[in-house]
């Protein structure tokens, strides 16, 4: 295993720490579902950004000062009778060895050798507040430097998180295979959910399905708790139950993506559970997929990241008019926000090792800017619940389409495309 693109990560950030400053990436612990039943292990996406290195109770620091920049790591310690129970640990030997940090350390040792680390330095970074208990921990150990040397200066504490963040906004050539193959997996399960539902009768059973396609094809996780609603219920924007029974004139709304080593695809299709798209579903679907098609177009490096979302609400409004669900000037009911009743999230978020990844969303005051390397989904939907005053024939419906969007120099890659969103190409999929 080369682990060398993880050390680059690493020195990149030599452009754009402080100078004489101390960055700490704490990784992820287990975690337990009950008593002692342990999840299986995730490490934090941004420990694994800079490391690669997959073991709990971890720990990277990275100091760059006039000596150039160096990274540290507090690992487990080597254990025989651990490692027959849990697996083997790579120790401090393994760290340096196969993870090429410049120096490693058993992780018993972080709150001793920490205020020396620290000590005489201007700056510790960290993202503040994203891990339990860890705040206290950077406060205690930087008062313990501070006060190894009382006439220094005192060491500021620093939140990292928009460093940290922007750092993985832009995906290199090595994450954007990975989310591709994330993307194809998931796009393939999602073909065998549309020639298979007709003979699905739950929700449940179809929740079954994904993970099934996803592991057969090497995505063992799931990105994210899905969305199998049929129904009304996809109008219940985070329905995670999943365990209704399905009705054949009903729509199936899945939002659902797999986790490829580490990092995750995010799709969503809407289908009719019986093969054929319903007059009134059709309409709806037909403005959800013009907007979605709208957004897509605007994805591209100078848009700022609202050019999509104002799009889609635009061609919300309008299709929402047209069908007499909204009455009014639809430039008017735009500005209102009176699409909000049926179009009320936004239009996406930036994907990478998190399903919602890290990356800021504002540069200064003004919206961040595409630029090539970032991956966006674009995911608008109309939801009609039955609380809505609108003619019965409307209500139940709802609609989302999620794509995976890659931006490149010249515009945009869909990720996602293999799975068909066009309704004619669903049902032909689907016969
Ligand atoms: N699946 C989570 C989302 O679409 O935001
Ligand atoms: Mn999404
Ligand atoms: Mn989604």
């Amino acid at each position: 295993m080369d682990n060398t693109i993880y050390k680059n990560r690493r020195n990149n950030l030599e452009k754009s720490l402080p100078e004489n400053s101390v960055l700490l990436i704490p990784g992820a612990d287990m975690q337990y579902r009950n008593a002692d039943s342990a999840y299986a292990f995730r490490q934090d996406s941004s420990f694994y950004y800079f490391s690669g290195f997959s073991e709990p109770a971890s720990l990277i620091a990275i100091v760059n000062n006039k000596e150039g920049i160096s990274s540290i790591v507090f690992v487990q310690p080597k254990d025989k009778l651990k490692e027959i129970w849990d697996g083997n640990r790579a120790g401090p030997i393994g760290a340096v060895d196969e993870f090429l940090f410049d120096k490693a350390y058993d992780n018993t040792q972080i709150d001793t050798m920490m205020p020396d680390i620290l000590s005489g330095s201007s700056q510790v970074l960290y993202a503040i507040g994203k891990k339990s208990g860890f705040d206290q921990k950077v406060i205690d150990w930087s008062t313990n430097a501070s006060s190894k040397d009382r006439h220094s200066k005192s060491i500021n504490i620093i939140d990292a998180s928009s460093l940290i963040g922007n750092a993985r906004l832009i995906k290199d050539e090595h994450e954007i295979n990975l989310i591709r193959k994330a993307c194809n997996i998931s796009a393939e399960a999602h073909i065998e959910a549309m020639k298979n539902v007709k003979d699905v009768s739950s929700e449940q059973d179809i929740e079954g399905l994904y993970i099934n396609e996803f592991s057969k094809r090497g995505g063992r996780f799931q990105a994210y708790t899905p969305i199998v609603a049929g129904g009304e219920n996809a109008c219940t924007l985070h329905y995670v139950e999943n365990n209704q029974k399905l009705k054949k004139s009903d729509l199936l709304l899945v939002d659902a993506g797999c986790e490829y080593e580490m990092y995750a695809s995010d799709i969503t299709r809407t289908f009719p559970i019986n093969g054929k798209f319903s007059k009134e579903q059709l309409k709806i679907y037909e403005i959800v997929l013009e907007a979605m098609n709208a957004a897509i177009d605007n994805v591209k490096p100078g848009n700022d990241i609202m050019k999509p979302q104002e799009i889609s609400e635009k061609v919300i409004t309008k299709g929402l008019v047209s069908l007499g669900l909204l009455d009014g000037d639809p430039d008017e009911l735009h500005k209102k926000g009176a699409f909000k009743d049926f179009y009320m999230h936004k239009i996406g978020h930036w994907l990478g090792l998190d399903v919602h990844d890290a990356g800021d969303y504002m540069e200064g005051e003004n919206y961040m800017k595409f630029k090539p390397g970032m991956i966006t989904t674009i995911e608008p939907g109309i939801y009609i619940s039955s609380s809505l005053d609108v003619d019965d024939k409307w209500k139940g419906i709802g609609i989302r389409i999620e794509d995976d969007i890659l931006v490149t120099k010249n515009g945009n890659e869909n990720l996602t495309k293999k799975v068909p969103s066009d309704p004619a190409e669903i049902e032909s999929l689907m016969s």
